[in-house]
């Protein structure tokens, strides 16, 4: 397996990109070579087998994904492109406040790769706004347990 990790960040307010800060101090750490892609400027090709892939995004509007992640994800639904062999972990953050649409930014996501033909490893993370948990914690937390998972599956 490719110790490439690339962490794919949907924000509006920049608190997923420090998520992503975060979960790359800790790969770092493990011995992976982390990347972040803001979801800005992707394309479906950004997909491919061989790295390992987080989608780590929040949820705006309506139960939406952010305005940056919006072109990617359209893109990736009209195109549908067949994804088998992409495997990827989703760091979803929202708020209970919005309890009908919780994270269904990562929802979002996770369901559509999962469409396309992509392997999560691991469970969904949900992080919520109106906890008090630090988000960055939450990850920090995760992404160990979820890349030793990922290198058990290889
Ligand atoms: C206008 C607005 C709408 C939101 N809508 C949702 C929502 O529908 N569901 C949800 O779970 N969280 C929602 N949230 C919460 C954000 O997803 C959450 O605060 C997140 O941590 C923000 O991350 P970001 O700074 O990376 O964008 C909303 C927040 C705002 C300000």
């Amino acid at each position: 397996m490719s110790n490439e990790v690339k962490i794919l960040v949907g924000t509006m307010t920049g608190t997923a990109e420090l998520v992503a800060d975060e979960i790359v101090d800790v790969l770092t750490e493990k011995g992976a070579d982390p990347e972040i892609l803001l979801m800005d400027d992707l394309d479906p090709t950004a997909l491919s087998a061989g790295p390992l892939y987080i989608i780590c995004t929040s949820t705006y509007g309506q139960g939406e994904v952010p305005d940056n992640a919006r072109k990617f994800f359209d893109a990736l639904e009209s195109q549908a492109p067949d994804l088998t062999g992409v495997q990827y972990g989703v760091f979803a953050l929202g708020d209970m406040t919005y309890m009908q649409t919780f994270c269904f930014g990562g929802r979002k996501f996770d369901d559509l790769l999962a469409k396309l033909g992509a392997t999560r490893l691991g469970d969904r993370v949900e992080h919520d706004a109106s906890s008090g948990d630090l988000p960055e914690d939450m990850a920090a937390e995760w992404a160990e347990g979820w890349f030793e998972q990922a290198l058990e599956a290889a």
